[in-house]
């Protein structure tokens, strides 16, 4: 047998019993590299005559080129093999039935609160925020509420301690007496924020939101309070015109005070604001008592101005329609679902700012 077909066997053998691409390409090695049988073979080729070497020359590359194609057969081979046992673990089933996602919503007191405060801010008002968790001073006493003042009784306060000087705030006003002891006039700031009562009906829930409102400058006066309002209302309601009367009140921390109501009707069971003979009660605000200016250290002589406080979920469940306030915080996903508002889905008077 000449050396050639000795390569030949050897190479036959050889490849019967290769297990992998490892194995294949050391093969390769082994016949075609620097010193492989193969090579040498070639090398060869050189001594022998021309008669020879003829003869020796094809039938060398002839078993060059049929080992070659085997041996690139079979990297494919592996390749493939290795490509379909990838597919054979990734394999997606695409007969099974789609897992149902849920996209979150914003609830409508968030909503409302980014669309207030847009509104505010359009007319110069910042947004300040202050603790749930307040001192019965800031609540009561430097609001010109002292201890045995009858609204103390009305807030049903939740006290946190026996001495009853920590408490949940019982509205968002303790926010004005932060802002005030901790800056210099002019003031101009609303407050939106969690507030807490003891108290739980189909219109009241012990934790409710307010927004409190304040504007604090050397001639401040009712008018501006009036035109304040009047365009708020008429923005978040967005309507062109509405009906807005001031009723006398009285709330501790303002002089004089007022309660506002506006006017609505009702057209196929929905509520029309703006327009109608029935009022409704929206809010309450007055002009800050110089006691409250005094308590923070602002000079009554010298400044002058108006607060006012307001019910943040009533404001969305009459703009959007909802009736049962205690719905609001049961986290109920089939109501969020149906009341709360698409992140990209903004409404027409939103102008894109948050609190
Ligand atoms: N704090 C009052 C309440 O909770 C609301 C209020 C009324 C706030 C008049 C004000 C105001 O700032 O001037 O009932």
């Amino acid at each position: 047998m000449s050396d050639l077909d000795n390569i030949l066997n050897s190479f036959e053998t050889k490849f019967s019993q290769i297990k992998n691409k490892n194995d294949l390409q050391n093969l390769k090695s082994e016949f075609f590299g620097k010193n492989g049988s193969i090579s040498l073979q070639f090398k060869i080729m050189g001594s022998l005559n021309v008669e020879e070497r003829k003869i020796f020359a094809k039938k060398l590359n002839d078993i060059k080129d049929k080992l070659t194609s085997q041996i690139d057969k079979k990297f494919k081979d592996f390749e493939n093999q290795a490509i379909n046992e990838k597919l054979k673990d990734e394999k997606v089933d695409i007969t099974l039935p789609i897992r149902s996602t849920q996209s979150g919503k914003i609830h409508p007191v968030s909503q409302v609160i980014d669309e207030i405060s847009s509104i505010f801010s359009e007319i110069g008002f910042s947004v300040a925020e202050g603790p749930d968790v307040e001192s019965e001073y800031n609540n009561f006493t430097a609001l010109n509420t002292p201890e045995d003042h009858p609204a103390r009784d009305m807030h049903d306060t939740f006290y946190l301690d026996k001495d009853k000087k920590t408490l949940l705030r019982t509205h968002t006003s303790p926010v004005q007496i932060r802002t005030m002891l901790n800056g210099k006039p002019p003031f101009k700031i609303i407050v939106p924020g969690r507030t807490y009562r003891c108290d739980s009906d189909q219109t009241h829930a012990p934790m409710f939101h307010q927004l409190e409102g304040l504007h604090i400058d050397k001639d401040i006066t009712m008018a501006h309070l009036k035109g304040c309002l009047n365009y708020f209302i008429r923005e978040f309601f967005e309507v062109k015109k509405i009906k807005m009367r001031f009723r006398p009140s009285h709330f501790p921390f303002t002089e004089p005070s007022a309660e506002v109501d506006i006017g609505y009707k009702i057209k196929n069971g929905k509520i029309i604001i703006g327009e109608g003979d029935k009022w409704l009660e929206i809010l309450g605000c007055g002009m800050v008592h110089p006691n409250v200016l005094k308590n923070t250290k602002v000079d009554p002589n010298k400044f002058q101005g108006f607060a006012f406080g307001m019910g943040i979920d009533r404001l969305a469940m009459l703009k959007y329609g909802i009736n049962d306030l205690r719905a609001f915080f049961e986290t109920d996903f089939r109501w969020l679902n149906h009341f709360g508002f698409d992140p990209l889905d903004v409404p027409t008077n939103y102008r894109g700012l948050s609190r």
